[in-house]
């Protein structure tokens, strides 16, 4: 196909993505609105020139994901990368769940697990109905709805948001030039469903992959995902990313995706600690979370409603949070910002 007419399918693509996640969105608050009357008042709607912006943001992230793919940071194929069949097989499954999450919403019920859900033994920040999904992160029904519930907030461009972790990633490879492909570790801190990784062993596909998550259903789902792919399965474990269960300096690159803004402000600091202590001497820890109100106030408005709209308790916080300052006081240096959309990225080093 010419490539200006590969572009155009990606492009329309990701549009009929973001349209059908719009869609998604009003006629659930609408029929929420209809079944419970009293939750109306407390959604706002986004004004029209917030979604003009919102718009061209979207484009600009695109735009770089198609130019990266160019460049060959990673294979075009990755940006057709849908996973059609969870689509068909989970999208009803996530409008059945509904009516519960209105209920929860309705009852302000924000830590609801089924009896048969074991909540014994993890951190009490972490026992909430995050995204007010049911079970929060401890289901395999949330594993399975999860990717999805997450497209549909971002309307398609979740992963291209992640993608953008692979420019530096690879970039801080260089410093190790001299290791064999095989030989380079990387960790995916809080892999959730395994879609970083993924992204990640296709722009590296003989690097040492390791994914660490709290969820047990998650990591069930990364395999399954991961176990598709051709090559080294990535090594999963369950672990707490304030304790992580690996030697001092072992990873040449350590990335986080979508986390932090999940944590409490202490949590961030114990967690950014230990990515650093696992982190070889010259190798990048690459975080990619929330825009913040310092590099976007022009999105106020959208970080003010999303905590009350998907139950992110510590997300107003994270906001105004000094991530800068977080990764300087545990000694990483030459710290870049990026923001791509509705994502920021710390690309951070640690000293060689
Ligand atoms: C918003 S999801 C992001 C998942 C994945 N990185 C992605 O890109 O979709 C947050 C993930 O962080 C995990 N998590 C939250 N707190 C954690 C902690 N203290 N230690 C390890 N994982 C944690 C959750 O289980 C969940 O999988």
């Amino acid at each position: 196909m010419p490539e200006s007419l590969t572009k155009l399918t990606y492009q329309t693509f990701q549009q009929g993505k973001n349209y059908f996640g719009l869609a998604h969105k009003i006629l659930s608050s609408r029929l929420r609105n209809l079944v419970y009357p009293t939750l109306e008042q407390k959604t706002k709607p986004i004004p029209n020139e917030l979604l003009l912006k919102l718009q061209q943001r979207l484009n600009q992230l695109l735009e770089t994901d198609w130019q990266d793919a160019q460049k060959g940071i990673y294979p075009e194929s990755l940006l057709f990368d849908n996973p059609w069949d969870d689509f068909f097989r989970y999208y009803p499954l996530v409008c059945l769940d509904l009516p519960e999450t209105w209920e929860r919403v309705q009852q302000q019920n924000y830590q609801n697990f089924s009896p048969e859900i074991d909540t014994d033994g993890y951190p009490s920040y972490y026992v909430q109905n995050f995204h007010h999904q049911s079970n929060g992160y401890l289901s395999d029904l949330s594993a399975n709805l999860y990717d999805l519930q997450v497209e549909i907030l971002f309307g398609g461009a979740a992963d291209p948001m992640r993608r953008r972790i692979l420019a530096p990633l690879k970039q801080g490879l260089k410093a190790f030039e001299s290791v064999a492909p095989r030989q380079t570790r990387i960790l995916d801190v809080a892999c959730g469903t395994g879609r970083t990784l993924k992204l990640i062993r296709a722009a590296l596909p003989q690097a040492s992959l390791f994914g660490t998550d709290l969820s047990p259903a998650y990591l069930r789902k990364a395999n399954e995902l991961l176990s598709q792919i051709p090559g080294e399965l990535p090594q999963l474990l369950q672990a707490n990313a304030e304790e992580l269960p690996y030697l001092d300096n072992y990873f040449h690159t350590v990335t986080s995706v979508f986390l932090f803004h999940e944590l409490p402000a202490a949590v961030r600091q114990t967690v950014i600690e230990q990515c650093f202590r696992v982190t070889k001497p010259g190798g990048v820890f690459i975080i990619c979370d929330s825009i913040q109100l310092s590099d976007s106030p022009d999105l106020e408005y959208m970080m003010d409603s999303f905590p009350e709209t998907f139950h992110e308790p510590y997300y107003k916080h994270y906001t105004t949070d000094n991530l800068l300052e977080r990764l300087q006081k545990v000694g990483f240096e030459n710290i870049e910002m990026q923001v791509h959309f509705m994502s920021k990225y710390f690309i951070a080093h640690k000293p060689a």
